[in-house]
């Protein structure tokens, strides 16, 4: 028996169901940077106000007075590469004989406008006013009364800006306003690696660089796996090929967020569903993040911002300057946040991500589908212990850092929370140290970068 509890005003009742086995279930937190984030947020959790308000460090309590965060934008439409291949996959399955799980691909059409690629879609919209909601909510206190004094910056895209206003509508919590929303763009923060010449050509162009994402091709995971796709399909003698995979696990996701249909969902097992997540994860691990050395350096104007904003805080508070701010939101994409996590050293495994380890890795830290969906969300919260400081301490300042709203302890640290100067001298090479034009070099038109995810 399953018990849940509904409420409708201060009524409450309890309904009982019994459970019967699941027959079409599948998992959703499975979909590499394509995950929703309500997939991996369980949206039904209390969210106390002011949750992130105070903390405890040795003993001391603090009160939050600065946050600077950077967001991934909302869920959104597939590509226009991606939208036109789906129409093709779809062409070549309609040709061959298909299994009867199949019988809808006689009436699908593809309900994805190619002007629409990449745009921010309703759910992206959804997610993003709600994580506006929660944060004002969980920093109440510091955000009462100084509305004016939080910056909001963008990339120049459309699904980064239209993210920034869905947020900030939640944000605000009055729509009206919402339209007047003054922000910023910069893509020398939030878009570096397009600028990155040391990056294009080591990394981004460089295919001898994925060879791991490669190589997994020819693992017997995913050799099975198409052999296996290809007979439930009945199309042995179609070849299935890597490209056609990636539809088939991508188009599950791409439908349920936009057209809240599954048909697609039901082709991959859960179990192949992992092996193709650990496929796309051998891709952001080496192209974004802890493949190579240039990726941690050249996000160091975002780290730099980050930081400089919350060392700005502390000088206000010293009285050192005067600058209301209480908080910067920062709009980017996985392109941005990955490298800001290698910089940080999170979610760094000891034994890297690598064709041959998929078993070995199945609890890995780099998850994508847990830390790089769409919404994803790096929140630094700066905090004021001056108790502490009061009693003759060496510390004031400490911080705290949350991911996708779960609180990460910082590399290094012994608590939740840290003292703010240790962290900031962990951080020290990205910040006072960020040679940008010198260590990337300047890019020519030789050189283009890929689109952001
Ligand atoms: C390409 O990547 C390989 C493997 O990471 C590396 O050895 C090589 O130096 C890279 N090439 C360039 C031009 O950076
Ligand atoms: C792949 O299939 C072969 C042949 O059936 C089998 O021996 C092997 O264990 C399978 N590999 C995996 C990883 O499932
Ligand atoms: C599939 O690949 C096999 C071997 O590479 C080839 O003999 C066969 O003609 C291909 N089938 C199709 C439909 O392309
Ligand atoms: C990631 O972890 C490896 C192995 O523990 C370590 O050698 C490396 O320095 C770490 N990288 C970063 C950027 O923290």
């Amino acid at each position: 028996m399953n018990a849940s509890c509904v409420c409708f005003s201060r009524t409450c009742i309890l309904i009982l169901s019994i459970i019967f086995p699941c027959v079409d279930c599948f998992r959703k937190d499975l979909f590499s940077t394509k995950t929703s984030y309500h997939w991996i947020y369980d949206l039904d959790q209390h969210v106390p106000q002011d949750e992130y308000m105070k903390t405890e460090i040795s003993g001391q309590s603090c009160q939050a007075i600065y946050t600077s965060a950077l967001i991934r934008h909302g869920a959104r439409y597939p590509s226009l590469k991606d939208i036109r291949s789906m129409s093709e996959l779809h062409g070549k399955l309609l040709r061959y004989k298909v299994d009867k799980k199949l019988n809808f691909l006689t009436n699908w059409k593809n309900p994805y406008p190619e002007a629409k690629e990449k745009g921010l879609v309703k759910l992206g919209e959804v997610e993003q006013y709600h994580l506006g909601l929660r944060i004002r909510r969980k920093l109440f206190s510091l955000f009462e009364n100084n509305l004016g004094n939080v910056k909001f910056v963008s990339s120049s895209t459309s699904r980064t800006k239209d993210s920034l206003q869905a947020f900030y509508k939640g944000f605000n919590g009055n729509v009206d306003e919402a339209k007047n929303v003054q922000y910023g763009i910069d893509d020398e923060i939030l878009r570096f690696h397009t600028k990155c010449k040391r990056f294009l050509e080591s990394v981004e162009n460089n295919k001898t660089h994925t060879k791991e994402y490669r190589k997994f091709k020819s693992e017997s995971h995913a050799v099975n796996l198409t052999a296996a796709v290809a007979k439930r399909l009945e199309v042995d003698d179609l070849n299935i090929t890597t490209g056609d995979l990636k539809l088939l696990y991508f188009l599950c996701p791409f439908e349920i967020i936009i057209s809240n249909k599954e048909d697609w969902c039901h082709i991959l097992t859960d179990e192949e569903k992992e092996i193709m997540e650990y496929h796309y994860d051998l891709k952001q691990y080496w192209k974004k993040a802890y493949g190579h050395s240039v990726i941690p350096k050249m996000a160091c104007p975002m780290v730099k911002k980050l930081f400089s904003d919350l060392d700005n805080a502390i000088k206000n508070q010293k009285q050192e300057e005067r600058d209301p701010s209480v908080g910067s939101f920062f709009f980017g994409h996985v392109e941005t946040l990955a490298p800001v996590y290698a910089a940080l050293g999170l979610f760094n495994d000891t034994v890297p991500l690598l064709a041959k380890n998929f078993e070995q890795q199945r609890n890995r830290l780099f998850r994508a589908s847990h830390i790089l969906p769409f919404s994803a969300n790096i929140v630094l919260i700066l905090y004021d212990c001056h108790s502490n400081h009061d009693a003759g301490g060496d510390n004031r300042f400490a911080m705290k850092l949350y991911v996708n709203e779960k609180v990460k302890k910082f590399p290094g640290c012994k608590e939740d929370a840290c003292w703010y100067d240790e962290v900031r001298e962990r951080v020290s090479s990205h910040v006072d140290h960020c040679e940008f034009d010198r260590f990337c070099g300047m890019t020519d038109h030789a050189h283009t970068a890929h689109e952001e995810l």
